[in-house]
């Protein structure tokens, strides 16, 4: 049985969590393969609704193992919470003894490097999530199975320690964090996580040997990605799928597809270039009507039209096969709907994205008005419940990006969901 990645093709919050719980049903495995608690996860079903951060979105079903990949980075407060919320013993989740740890220093160096950012910040969730990943990169992290190993963590963490605090007292004028409290964390964060930690790549090869369906769960989105993303205004991980196999250690021939999850418009949560962003009242009726504000941070999300351009260029470096559209009914009632068809880039017309910051700031889109619809599309579930308009809609994405759409979100709850081909077939 193949692997299946859903991945985020947009900026982020497409809806992914509620696609995960829907596609979970009969999957062996869901593992998260990137990025941390920056991540904001909403699913609801009759057992409730979960915000989930760092935890995947399988824990709905009693029997699908959770994994949370070396790909990672792992705030141990976050996720302890989101074990002990969800009572999820080490039977349903399994956290990587590669992924590297979001330690408290991070999460100060990532609010001071904000703040001296100044004008030029990138809104970031303020997770720690970038300086962990630096730490990584430098080679100055720390790995969650060396909580397994105290004693050479004993003697690494003062220096390391010394050294954050130099930065955060020298550099920023900030309050040095206490290597003694830090110590306490990590002895309490050893013995309540030691069940949990695994080498997970072991067992996403054992499930895929057995014929166990594995889902790859996205965080974040392609048009974050650190290195296909609008630079600098991205995170510090790759939400792409060659992110995915890195992330988990997982060869490419395990996939039999890969879904882009694209909202029917668009929307960005902190700064950077966004062509087709709205303002004024058509922002605020999406943003209020469809609950745009961030699952992690509350912050107002940014609203704009479906960008046809971002949306081919996502699925060409993701190597889409289906798309998943999701918040379609949110387009419900709408005399005219825009879609973005191609750029102008300082006088001239262009369908290529262009991933340099500078020049996608420069971008003035150019749209296609579609006629809307008055029918509700709200939580129908079959095929002949679409209305014409909608699905002249669906029609003009599938041709932009270029790849058939599979499924229909409809509403929030997991059988709100229109499933137009099985993805996982
Ligand atoms: P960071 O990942 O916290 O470093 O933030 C970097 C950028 O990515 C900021 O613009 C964040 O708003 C954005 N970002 C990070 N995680 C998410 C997410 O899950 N959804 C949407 N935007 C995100």
């Amino acid at each position: 049985m193949p692997a299946y990645a859903v991945i985020g093709a947009q900026w982020g919050d497409e809806g992914k969590g509620k696609i995960i719980d829907f596609l979970a049903e009969n999957a062996a495995i869901i593992a998260r393969y990137s990025g941390g608690n920056n991540a904001g996860h909403t699913v609801i079903n009759d057992a409730g609704t979960f915000k989930l951060h760092l935890v995947p979105s399988g824990i709905c079903w009693p029997h699908t193992m959770n994994v949370i990949g070396n790909g990672v980075v792992v705030d141990p407060e976050v996720l302890l919470k989101e074990i002990s919320e969800n009572k999820l013993d080490p039977s349903r989740l399994a956290v990587s003894d590669r992924a590297h740890l979001i330690m408290p220093y991070h999460i100060v160096l990532d609010k001071l490097e904000e703040a001296k950012r100044g004008d030029a910040a990138i809104g970031t969730t303020g997770r720690g999530v970038g300086p962990a990943y630096v730490d990584k990169v430098s080679r100055q992290g720390l790995r969650v199975g060396e909580l397994l190993d105290p004693e050479d963590l004993a003697l690494r963490l003062p220096e390391i320690v010394a050294f954050k605090n130099e930065i955060i007292t020298k550099i920023y004028g900030g309050e040095p964090v206490d290597l003694d409290d830090i110590f306490a964390l990590i002895n309490k964060w050893a013995s309540d996580l030691a069940p949990y930690i695994r080498p997970v790549e072991n067992l996403i090869a054992d499930a895929l040997d057995n014929d166990g369906k594995v889902i790859v769960e996205g965080a974040q989105g392609a048009l974050l990605d650190l290195d296909h993303g609008t630079y600098p205004f991205v995170t510090s991980s790759n939400p792409t799928v060659g992110g995915t196999l890195t992330g988990l250690g997982m060869g490419p021939r395990s996939y039999g597809g890969v879904a882009g999850v694209y909202k029917a418009y668009c929307t960005r949560v902190g700064a950077g270039p966004f062509p087709t962003e709205l303002h004024g009242e058509e922002a605020e009726q999406i943003r209020v009507q469809a609950g745009e504000f961030g699952t992690t941070t509350g912050r107002a999300r940014r609203i704009g039209w479906f960008d046809g351009v971002a949306g081919r260029y996502s699925a060409r470096v993701n190597g889409f096969d289906a798309m998943i559209i999701t918040k379609l009914d949110i387009l419900d009632g709408w005399d005219e709907i825009k879609v973005c068809v191609a750029y102008e880039i300082d006088g001239v017309r262009t369908d290529q994205f262009p991933v340099d910051a500078a020049t996608l700031d420069r971008a003035k889109p150019i749209y296609e008005t579609i006629q809307g619809w008055t029918e509700s599309t709200r939580a129908i579930t079959k095929p002949e419940q679409l209305n014409d308009g909608a699905r002249a809609y669906i029609k003009k994405l599938e041709e932009l990006v270029g790849v058939p759409t599979k499924i229909l979100s409809t509403g929030p709850r997991r059988e709100e969901t229109l499933v137009l081909e099985d993805f996982l077939a």
